[in-house]
This record gives structure tokens, C-alpha cells and sequence, in this order.
């Protein structure tokens, strides 16, 4: 086994930590919000809302801390998508997890101190937090001060249609979040990943 490696440090594990837990949180009062009958609610419908708002102004400050660190910090390098080649990048790394490591092979972009997520991890985590958060958020800041929202877009409901696009982005945000735990497990060891991002100390593979 090669030698650990520091790639998490305090300021990124703190941000992942809260925006982990605020985001289950989300999810939870989100989906109660949404799909649960107004007789039955999951959690009672004026308690979700609460909740809701409150952790997701606090996730939208906490995300202020992921941008800032990876502007001031070198954490933002691992970020930067060099577009010459990428497919093939991308496409090599779904070859290893569809065929590869069923048969034991070697992952073929082994985490180094200059290269911590392998191509196809790095494309799901720009779309997510340079993406999807940023709609996310405004969105949810929108709907908490409609009085922004534009009357109407096409005859449809501005605030009809702020809402559906924040409800098709936290879905896609919350199959971002399964995806990324099913993933994580894929380091030497089951747990690695995690106990690396408590420690801050990555396993190499
Ligand atoms: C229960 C919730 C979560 C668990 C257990 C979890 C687990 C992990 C683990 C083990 C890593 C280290 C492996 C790696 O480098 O990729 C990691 C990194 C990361 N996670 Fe999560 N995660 C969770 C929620 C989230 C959420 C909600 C987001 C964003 C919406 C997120 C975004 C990230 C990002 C961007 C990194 C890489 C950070 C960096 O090194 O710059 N995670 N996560």
C-alpha cells in the first residue's frame, strides 16, 4: 500500500460535513413538502417548511465557504476540466467501473497529490456544485422572496415554473448524493473514502 495522502483539509471537511447533513435535511422536509398527503405528512407540513428554509439558507452559506476555499486555496485546481481528451478520459474511467474492477484491474487514474478525483468523479462534481448548486440555491432564495419572481414567463406562472425547476434540481441532487456515497465506497477498502474524510488523510488504492 502506498503512502497516505492529505487532500481534505479542515475548512473542506467542516464544509462537507454541514452541507452532508444539511443536505439529508433538505431532502427530508423536501420530499415531505412534496409528495406526502396533506392528512398524513411525513412531517407536519408547516414544520417542513420551516426547516426547510432555514437549512437551506444555511446550506447557501456554507456553499460560500466551498467557493471562497477553492479560489484561495489549491483546492480548486482539482476542478479545472482540461477539455482536449476528456471523453475518452471520461469513457476509460466507465470502462473500469463497468468491466474493470469486477475483474480486479487497476483503477486507471489512481489519486495522487496532483490529481485527486478521476475524470468521471470530477465531471459529476463540477455538474453538482458548480451547476446544479448555484440553480439550486438562487431558486430557493427566489421562492423564499417571490415577490422577485417575474409574473408571468410565457403565460405561465413565474413562481410555478421557479418551483419546478428547484423540484427537478433537488432531484437530481439527491440521485447526485446516492450515486456519490455508492462511489465512495469504492476505495481500498469499503470505508476508506469516509474515514478519509474524517481524518483528511486519503488511502491511495
Ligand atoms: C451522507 C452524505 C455524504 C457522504 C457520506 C459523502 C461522502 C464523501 C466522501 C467519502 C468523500 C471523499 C471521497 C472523494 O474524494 O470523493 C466525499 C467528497 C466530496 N463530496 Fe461528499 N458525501 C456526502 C454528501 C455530499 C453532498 C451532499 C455533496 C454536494 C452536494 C458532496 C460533495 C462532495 C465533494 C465535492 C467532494 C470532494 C471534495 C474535495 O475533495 O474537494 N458530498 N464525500
Amino acid at each position: 500500500m502506498s503512502e497516505k495522502l492529505y487532500l481534505y483539509p479542515v475548512w473542506l471537511r467542516l464544509w462537507h460535513g454541514i452541507n452532508a447533513i444539511l443536505f439529508l435535511a433538505l431532502i427530508a422536509t423536501g420530499i415531505s413538502m412534496q409528495y406526502s398527503s396533506p392528512d398524513a405528512p411525513l412531517i407536519r407540513f408547516d414544520l417542513a417548511v420551516k426547516w426547510h428554509n432555514i437549512a437551506g439558507v444555511i446550506l447557501s452559506l456554507n456553499y460560500l465557504i466551498f467557493v471562497l476555499g477553492n479560489l484561495t486555496t489549491g483546492n480548486g485546481k482539482y476542478y479545472k476540466i482540461v477539455l482536449k481528451g476528456y471523453v475518452q478520459k471520461v469513457l476509460k474511467q466507465m470502462d473500469y467501473y463497468l468491466r474493470g474492477t469486477f475483474k480486479g484491474e487497476h483503477t486507471p487514474f489512481p489519486v495522487t497529490k496532483k490529481r485527486k478525483f478521476n475524470p468521471l468523479q470530477k465531471l459529476t462534481y463540477v455538474g453538482a456544485l458548480y451547476m446544479l448548486m448555484p440553480v439550486i440555491i438562487l431558486t430557493g432564495l427566489a421562492l423564499l422572496f417571490p415577490e422577485f419572481i417575474i409574473d408571468k414567463v410565457f403565460n405561465f406562472s413565474g413562481i410555478y415554473l421557479t418551483a419546478l425547476l428547484h423540484g427537478v434540481v433537488g432531484f437530481l441532487l439527491s440521485l447526485f448524493l446516492v450515486v456519490h456515497v455508492y462511489f465512495s465506497t469504492m476505495g481500498s477498502t469499503p470505508t476508506s473514502n469516509f474515514k478519509g474524510m474524517m481524518s483528511g488523510w486519503h488511502e491511495p488504492h
